[in-house]
């Protein structure tokens, strides 16, 4: 009887044993972080992530809900631990631009695998930046707000991004990456403060998020496969945009895009595919475009395969990009322009596998045009402007 009881108490020491390290929950202010607003940050949530990734068990870092400035934050992999989760109900700020005028990434999650980012503020504090591009001096780049790099199964969940000194998120040679509910706001004149560019990954989703921005909303580069971008609204900014493409001679392709339930608000482009006037062996193929709204537009539907801004190294060359297989389906709004669909194609590859079908934008309450060059696909029903496919 004694025996079957100290076996049973054992059992029960190791359950809880077992149950106490199943989750370690560690709070940044523990390792020192002041969230004074002025006090460097960094050492602490560096200390923070190194006991996090050395755990073998699921280990969830907690900000709490204050003002922490925080120098540069780099969060190396790999590591032992596949879930770490950081819970930030505080502000993150960054320095002024001149004292990180070499830094190109401000927080950085690189080599990492199961790491999910919920809540929280990250001010970049751009605009000191922006002012210093604006009067041409010789001002740095910038860095970007949140780069995720070489990564596997990241989610960003209810973060809200503000005023990049350049883009606010970068997702880049990485797989199965889920952004959620997050917001993205600078103003409309900023510059280059893409909301999120997303390059060489596969699998990543953008899901119910709101970007006001001075650039694209999304930027979609070389080596992107598999995207989803679903119930996002963007405005201002410059749209959703696949491209600029071919801008070197050797590229990846970019294959398998959604956007669905997308609002553009006064928005430079809508729905955009750009690519360079010159030679490149990258191409786009399967993309679908469908439920989309557009508010006062300027270009709501545009394929330009003539970019070539001061006409550097394009004279006389045609894009090498081979655009096929996209389609464009109730696609409903206003333009701000009379040509509301355009297909400028590339002579030496022309656009294939064009549709179009239920596209209703109107032009100053009157109907818009179209423009086709280059152009092959099919046009479906309810197609106003009429389609020059
Ligand atoms: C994110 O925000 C949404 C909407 O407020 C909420 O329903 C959801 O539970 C939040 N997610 C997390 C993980 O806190
Ligand atoms: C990409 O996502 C799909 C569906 O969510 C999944 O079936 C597939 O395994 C994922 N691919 C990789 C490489 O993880």
């Amino acid at each position: 009887m004694t025996m079957l009881r100290n076996v049973a108490l054992l059992f029960l020491f190791f359950i809880s044993l077992l149950s106490s390290i199943h989750a370690l929950d560690i709070n940044v202010a523990d390792f020192g972080a002041k969230g004074d607003g002025k006090t460097d940050a960094s050492p602490a949530f560096l200390e923070a992530w190194n006991v996090a990734c050395s755990s073998l068990t699921p280990t969830t870092i907690y900000v709490p809900r204050k003002r922490y400035f925080l120098s540069q934050a780099i969060f190396l992999g790999p590591c032992l631990n596949s879930g770490i989760t950081f819970r930030i109900e505080g502000i993150l700020a960054a320095p002024n631009y001149k004292t990180m005028a070499s830094i190109e990434n401000w927080v950085t999650f690189d080599k990492v695998e199961g790491v999910t980012v919920i809540g929280g503020f990250l001010d970049a504090r751009g605009s000191s930046l922006w002012a210093c591009k604006d009067t041409n001096k010789d001002c740095p780049d910038g860095a970007s707000t949140l780069s995720i790099f070489s990564s596997k199964d990241i989610t960003i969940q209810n973060l809200t991004l503000l005023d990049a000194k350049l883009y606010h998120v970068v997702i880049h040679s990485s797989e199965n990456v889920i952004v959620q509910g997050v917001r993205i706001y600078a103003p409309q004149e900023s510059p280059n403060t893409d909301g999120i560019h997303v390059q060489n990954s596969l699998n990543v989703s953008i899901l119910d998020t709101g970007i006001k921005t001075g650039d694209d909303c999304v930027s979609i580069g070389p080596g992107t496969k598999n995207l989803l971008i679903q119930r996002v609204a963007c405005g201002p900014g410059h749209g959703i945009s696949i491209g600029s493409l071919g801008k070197g001679p050797v590229e990846e392709g970019v294959e398998n895009v959604a956007v669905r339930n997308v609002v553009f608000t006064g928005t430079q482009n809508g729905l955009r595919i750009k690519s360079w006037g010159r030679p490149s062996t990258g191409y786009v193929k399967g993309v679908v475009f469908k439920q989309v709204l557009m508010n006062d537009v300027q270009y709501p539907i545009i394929i330009d395969q003539n970019y070539c801004p001061q006409n550097e190294g394009c004279p006389g060359q045609n894009s090498g990009i081979q655009i096929s297989d996209v389609s464009y389906s109730a696609i409903k709004g206003t333009s701000a322009t009379k040509v509301a669909m355009k297909f400028d194609c590339s002579a030496k590859n022309p656009c294939k596998g064009i549709s179009v079908q239920d596209i209703k934008l109107t032009y100053q309450g009157d109907s818009a045009e179209s423009f086709c060059q280059n152009v092959h696909g099919v046009t479906g029903s309810y197609v106003s402007p009429p389609s020059c496919l």
